[in-house]
């Protein structure tokens, strides 16, 4: 049986895409060329550095590690101003309900984020009393799609990878958590998420009868 849901930061409990995408693209408008929003896309789930790879590639530049690193830490500072100002209003729809559903009900909770920025988000908003446990990209050496962050996460909550549900809203994501044996919530639209054993456009209308329901499917 569920006893334990893993949920990814970005895109599932709070809206930082958007800051996200403005400071890709403020590197991007410094490096001079244009950074859409569709390509910004691509960097759903996607680790910083790997982020700036794909950046890098849209804009048909290449530059050594030294100046990589330089532009990483660049965009972050940009990143950082943004989320230093986030407050418990830019929790998404929802997710704060649902969290407190889940403990209500039995069930422990765990941070799987790829953010080295986590700590930072889940403070400003006021959710880091939600965790049984927290897991971001400070404790991780691999990238989603390896399961490492959601393993990691199951292990400091003493339980085994089936008895996990992931809550995903990138396509590495979900497939992070199968490669992790765990079923997988997506959160979103079925265009990406369509792996998922269950898509939600929001956790708004995710309940704990929903995910039993998920559990008699396995
Ligand atoms: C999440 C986001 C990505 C971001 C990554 C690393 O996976 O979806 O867009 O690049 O975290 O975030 P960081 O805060 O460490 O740059
Ligand atoms: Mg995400």
């Amino acid at each position: 049986s569920i006893k334990a849901c893993l949920f990814d930061l970005d895109g599932v409990l709070v809206d930082t895409a958007k800051y996200h995408y403005l400071a890709w693209k403020r590197l991007a408008d410094e490096l001079g060329f244009t950074f859409t929003e569709q390509d910004n896309e691509k960097l759903k789930g996607v680790s910083r550095m790997a982020s700036l790879d794909i950046l890098l590639s849209v804009g048909q530049l290449e530059f050594d590690d030294a100046k990589k690193l330089e532009l990483a830490e660049r965009k972050n500072s940009w990143y950082f101003e943004s989320i230093s100002k986030m407050d418990h209003s830019e929790i998404l729809p929802g997710a704060l309900e649902f969290l407190k559903a889940c403990r209500e009900n039995g069930l422990k909770t765990a941070l799987g984020s790829a953010s080295k920025n986590a700590m930072t988000i889940l403070n400003n908003t006021g959710l880091t009393p939600y965790f049984d446990a927290i897991i971001d990209g400070t404790h991780t050496s691999q990238a989603k799609p390896d399961p490492e962050v959601f393993l990691l996460g199951a292990k400091a909550l003493s339980v085994s990878p089936e008895q996990c549900v992931v809550f995903e809203d990138a396509e590495a994501g979900v497939e992070a958590a199968h490669r992790a044996g765990m079923s997988c919530v997506g959160i979103g639209s079925a265009d990406t998420l369509g792996k998922a054993e269950l898509i939600v456009p929001s956790l708004q209308e995710m309940t704990i009868d929903r995910l039993k329901e998920l559990n008699a499917v396995r």
